[in-house]
């Protein structure tokens, strides 16, 4: 399963995290946009986990949504930086085995996190695990290969990112993980379609 790189272990990761990958307004504001729009959809309220939260970015449009908000990741630095801004509670753990009973969230999001998973049983173990302690949804991101970034890495104009990268992912395989895990997946939403890699999935159990 993926760890911390120094990029997230650091002790100013929360920090460089948020001020260079964000630095735009725009691009700051993107995905919590599209989060909230998924959540107010799908009339999410109730126990909400972020894992990984990361520096907690997407904690002002869960917040409305969440009796209870928890969020985990696995760097101590990132929870550190998050319980600065959130008043969220927070817990330490992997994605793979979160410290949680099954279905003790009403909504798991999953944010910029299963794109760094390299092969398919590892996004197969995060999909299950997440789906394990959601009680209706889980709200997640991925990089979809049917998108211009991802054909131009196909095609060779733009280089990968090697063995321990980020990588694209089909929309099918992500269908049928998810309904290996006793859900299906019931809405895709992009911020820019084809354009963007970045695409969000919301599961639902069954
Ligand atoms: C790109 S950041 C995304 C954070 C947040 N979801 C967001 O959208 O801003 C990835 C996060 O995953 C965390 N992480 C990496 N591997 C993890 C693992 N196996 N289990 C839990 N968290 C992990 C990192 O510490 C980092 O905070």
């Amino acid at each position: 399963m993926t760890r911390p790189t120094d990029k997230w272990s650091a002790p100013s990761s929360g920090e460089r995290y948020a001020a260079t990958r964000f630095a735009s307004r725009r691009a700051a504001e993107r995905d919590p946009r599209l989060v909230a729009a998924l959540l107010a959809r799908h009339g999410v309220r109730g126990r909400v986990l972020d894992v990984p939260c990361g520096t907690a970015r997407l904690h002002d449009v869960l917040r409305p949504h969440a009796g209870a908000l928890v969020g985990a990741d696995l760097s101590e630095a990132m929870l550190a930086s998050a319980a600065r801004s959130s008043p969220a509670r927070f817990v330490r753990a992997e994605v793979a085995h979160l410290p949680f009973h099954a279905r003790s969230f009403d909504v798991v999001v999953c944010c910029r996190f299963l794109h760094h998973l390299h092969d398919e049983s590892e996004l197969a173990a995060a999909l299950a695990e997440l789906l394990r302690v959601s009680d209706r949804l889980v709200i997640a991101s991925i990089w979809d290969s049917a998108s211009w970034p991802a054909l131009r890495v196909r095609l060779g104009l733009k280089r990968a990112e090697g063995p321990r990268g980020r990588r694209a992912v089909e929309r099918a395989t992500v269908e049928r993980l998810v309904a290996r895990a006793g859900a299906r997946v019931v809405e895709w939403r992009y911020s820019f379609r084809w354009l963007s890699q970045q695409a969000f999935f919301v599961a639902e159990r069954c």
